[in-house]
């Protein structure tokens, strides 16, 4: 296996490919769903603010340091970690902190999957004018029906899958490079578009002033805790991704500037979609604390009130769908990997087993939507009391597995590799190494533990 994982893995084809490809992972429903309710909950300016320097301190680093180890190994995310490891004459078991990831990304695209299916769905009724000049009931009727039917959700789901697989079976150039080329330079034309036609709604320096004029006063503990996780989960770490990624990665690519560019761009589209939602927002005088409706409720409802809203609407969805798909895309990449080498079968055979495995328990959280809404696998603790399947699965990777892996990485890059091998292979200043190694080594893992345990109270 090893000789021939070194000299059959292709690499990126430019130095812009794999920035596209991380971005594509990392940019998706973090952003564009979650990032402005979170944003709208915890009070705006104060909240971004804290967000930005978690952005710059915990994720940019973690980010740098999964690259490294794919790029370092040149294997599946699992192999790679373990022969870094034994280069480094450290325990083998390091490895645990891809197993988790690559765990963690089957398990997490099983119900991204049924999410990204809604978004599908949601094409699909904007382009029908199914929102147009509809109140906030009806509105609301949409989504509850979509969520009650396992028929729908099935095949959305489905559809959703197939294109994952589909881009993930054809390998790296001719799959995942030319889907990202294509599909992040239209979400962010798209959101652009959005934003553009958010300036139109009168609301737009309000919103402005909601996202940048910083109130601390409104700036809680929990809050600086909620920016730590979400600059976690929005960057895709913790699931072997970005060590899936980086083992295509060339020796000659600065591996903090491609962290930084990613760290970026991801932070672009997240301020952009609150810039393209809020002023709706405000112009309809809703709720921007409302929570999770904000997009698949809010949004129809503003669209559909307006002039060409059907069209706006439309457009807003497909952006959805494709920020959805380049990371559906990204989840089964380390998965497929793994398989691929561990069973070595071929690539598409690999995609296709791990994707129908994924498309399987995705059939659950489908059913614990509706069919199982009163089933609790884990009722028997009171915290999961009432909790369904897809919820326990997002419970589990968010806020356990995700911050374990990430933490381990941390501590393995920051404090077994040996500093003159990983001062060769990042070839940075002294000083911005330096800097680097002791976020890694001592600020990144105190802030990560700081979430973990936050999240287990
Ligand atoms: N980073 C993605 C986002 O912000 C979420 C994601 C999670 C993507 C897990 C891939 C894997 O939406
Ligand atoms: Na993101």
């Amino acid at each position: 296996m090893s000789e021939n994982s070194l000299t059959s893995r292709g690499n990126w084809s430019s130095r812009m490919a794999f920035i596209l490809a991380a971005a594509g992972s990392a940019v998706g429903l973090g952003n564009i769903w979650k990032f402005p309710y979170m944003t709208g909950e915890n009070g705006g300016g104060a909240f971004v603010i804290v967000y930005l320097a978690c952005i710059a301190v915990i994720g940019v680093p973690i980010m740098m340091a999964e690259v490294f180890v794919g790029r370092n190994g040149q294997r599946n995310p699992v192999a790679s970690m373990r022969l870094v490891a034994e280069r480094n004459l450290s325990n083998p078991a390091w490895r645990l902190s891809a197993i988790i990831g690559v765990l963690a990304a089957f398990m997490i695209l099983s119900f991204y999957s049924v999410i990204g299916g809604w978004s599908a769905s949601y094409v699909m009724h904007s382009g029908m004018g199914d929102f147009a000049g509809q109140d906030a009931d009806a509105v609301g009727a949409i989504f509850s029906a979509l969520l009650a039917s396992p028929g729908i959700l099935l095949f959305w789901h489905t559809v959703f899958m197939a294109l994952v697989i589909f881009v993930v079976s054809r390998g790296l150039k001719s799959g995942l490079e030319r889907a990202v080329k294509i599909l992040m330079p239209a979400l962010f034309l798209l959101l652009l578009v959005v934003v553009g036609y958010a300036t139109t709604t009168g609301h737009f320096m309000e919103s402005l002033d909601f996202l940048f004029t910083p109130d601390f006063s409104k700036l809680t503990w929990d809050a600086v805790l909620q920016a730590l996780g979400q600059a976690f989960f929005t960057m895709s770490l913790g699931m072997a991704i970005m060590m899936a990624y980086g083992s295509y990665l060339g020796r000659d690519v600065s591996i903090g500037r491609a962290a930084v560019g990613v760290g970026i761009m991801d932070t672009l589209v997240a301020l952009l979609a609150g810039l393209a939602i809020f002023p709706f927002v405000f112009a309809n005088g809703l709720e921007a604390g409302q929570g999770p409706g904000l997009i698949f409720v809010t949004l129809p409802l503003a669209f559909g009130q307006m002039p060409l809203g059907v069209f706006f609407a439309t457009l807003f969805f497909v952006l959805l769908l494709f920020a959805a798909w380049t990371s559906g895309i990204s989840l089964l990449e380390p998965v497929t990997e793994w398989v691929e080498e561990k069973m070595a079968i071929t690539r598409t055979g690999a995609a296709i087993l791990a994707g129908v495995a994924c498309w399987l328990l995705g059939v659950a959280s489908i059913l614990s939507l509706n069919v199982w809404s009163d089933v609790y696998l884990l009722g028997m603790f009171e915290r999961f009391e009432t909790t369904g399947i897809l919820d326990l699965l997002d419970f589990f990777t968010a806020n356990i597995m995700l911050p374990l892996s990430g933490l381990l990485t941390a501590l393995f890059v920051g404090w077994c590799v040996a500093k003159e091998s990983l001062q060769a292979d990042m070839a940075m200043s002294d000083g911005m190494f330096t800097l680097w190694r002791n976020l890694l080594r001592y600020v990144t893992p105190i802030a990560v533990l700081a979430v973990f345990i936050y999240n287990l109270l």
